[in-house]
């Protein structure tokens, strides 16, 4: 009887897992409790979560500080709807943001995920181009490889190779552009008054393979949606928080875009929580006596306040601990192994704060390719004590702030071991 079956046997009756082809993966490593950097399986195994649980695990799983946030905010006030009602932690994290973020993103609007993050600021973007700046401007533009989440228009925004092209005739139209200054300033001229926004993951790309957005990019996109009236929004749902160095990616091009979206590392990992701030250009829009010129969006959870209360604890982290700082360590040192055993020879290296990737060259590049496969294989196979998850012909770390040194040159040299298996 099923009943009879452990819990992680069951699992394959009734769970539908994401980004998981079932015909191919027919089990899941059973997770039990987490502490630190370190999971522990049902069967009392550890595994180093060296990819921070999809980006999300800033300062280590169960964190003292944010545990007792939640509780105590448990104890005090859970849930209540962010419309026509308010809250302190709302309140004190959204001042906390403003303070905190690139110049002038001055409100804060709550929701649930990364993806929703994104939707709310193309929408809200979109409303404010039709309202402040009149003319048709109704494209937007991101860049080849962005990834910005599944819901309808973050997958508009993303790159449709490989994951969206089956959506594509129920997607809006979006100019995506190389990663290029000149390409990006080309396509804003070419649009003119037509662009509504530019979206970017400044610094780095995630799901493209960690791959670079520099600077001079992040800039040239700045000027010409300045040149041309169109809005700038930073997705920095991987990059926030101090992934690559520095509180916020964007501080990386010394500049500030008129919409910024943030999630995972807002909560250090432990609740889901998102935000789009924004700036005043783009509240003021909205802001009328008239009803019906409203922001029509909201989620049941909009400004929700556990998580709010353990954002607010997770920012007194960021700063009691320096966490930007411990993740340039963390990936310094990873770096440091690979570059000592040789490993990072065999493919191109690249490091982002906390974030050390390493692609390699393949007949079939990308999110499916084989050589994909095959570091998949190897990551089970060579890894039991670290879990890696390679994005196509990328592998990477990118584990949370507390990692030791010791850790660290454990996570570099599993993806040896995992490279040796998968390359010869
Ligand atoms: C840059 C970026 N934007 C948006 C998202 C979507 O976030 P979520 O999975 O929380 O919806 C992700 C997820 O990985 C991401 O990396």
């Amino acid at each position: 009887m099923s009943e009879q079956r452990p819990w992680w046997e069951r699992d394959a009756d009734v769970c539908w897992h994401p980004y998981t082809q079932h015909g191919l993966e027919p089990s899941f490593l059973p997770v039990a409790r987490a502490e630190g950097a370190w999971l522990e399986l049902a069967d009392g195994t550890r595994m180093l979560d060296a990819v921070s649980s999809w980006w999300a695990c800033l300062h280590g799983h169960g964190h003292p500080r944010l545990v007792a946030a939640l509780s105590a905010q448990a104890a005090t006030l859970d849930h209540v709807l962010f419309a026509g009602c308010t809250h302190e932690p709302a309140v004190r994290l959204a001042e906390r943001l403003a303070a905190a973020a690139p110049p002038g993103l001055t409100r804060t609007f709550f929701s649930d995920d990364g993806s929703t993050a994104v939707e709310v600021a193309l929408k809200a973007c979109y409303t404010a181009c039709r309202r402040r700046r009149h003319g048709a401007r109704n494209v937007f533009v991101a860049l080849e490889g962005a990834y910005h989440g599944d819901t309808f228009g973050a997958m508009a925004v993303g790159d449709p190779d490989p994951f969206f092209e089956s959506f594509g005739d129920l997607l809006f139209e979006v100019r995506h552009v190389a990663a290029e200054v000149e390409a990006i300033r080309a396509t804003l001229d070419e649009l003119g008054d037509r662009a509504c926004a530019l979206i970017l993951e400044p610094i780095v790309q995630g799901a493209a393979g960690m791959r670079s957005v520099p600077p001079e990019v992040v800039q040239a996109a700045r000027q010409a949606c300045d040149k041309h009236g169109a809005f700038l929004i930073a997705d920095e749902v991987m990059t926030g928080f101090g992934r690559t160095g520095t509180l916020f990616a964007c501080e990386q091009a010394g500049i500030a875009p008129d919409a910024m979206c943030l999630s995972k590392g807002l909560t250090g990992g432990m609740l889901p929580l998102a935000v789009t701030l924004f700036n005043d250009a783009i509240f003021e829009a909205f802001r009328s006596e008239r009803a019906d010129r409203m922001f029509f969006h909201g989620h049941t959870y909009t400004g929700h306040a556990l998580g709010c209360a353990v954002a607010l604890a997770s920012l007194d982290v960021v700063e009691a601990e320096g966490t930007p700082q411990r993740l340039e360590a963390v990936g310094a040192r990873i770096e440091g192994a690979l570059v000592a055993s040789g490993t990072a020879a065999r493919g191109s290296l690249r490091r982002f704060g906390g974030i050390t990737a390493l692609e390699f060259a393949a007949e079939d590049e990308g999110y499916l390719s084989n050589l994909g496969a095959r570091l998949k294989a190897a990551c089970r196979n060579e890894s039991p004590d670290v879990l890696l998850r390679p994005l196509g012909n990328v592998l990477y770390a990118m584990p949370p702030a507390c990692t030791s040194g010791a850790e660290c040159d454990l996570i570099a040299a599993r993806m040896a071991q995992v490279v040796a298996s998968a390359l010869d």
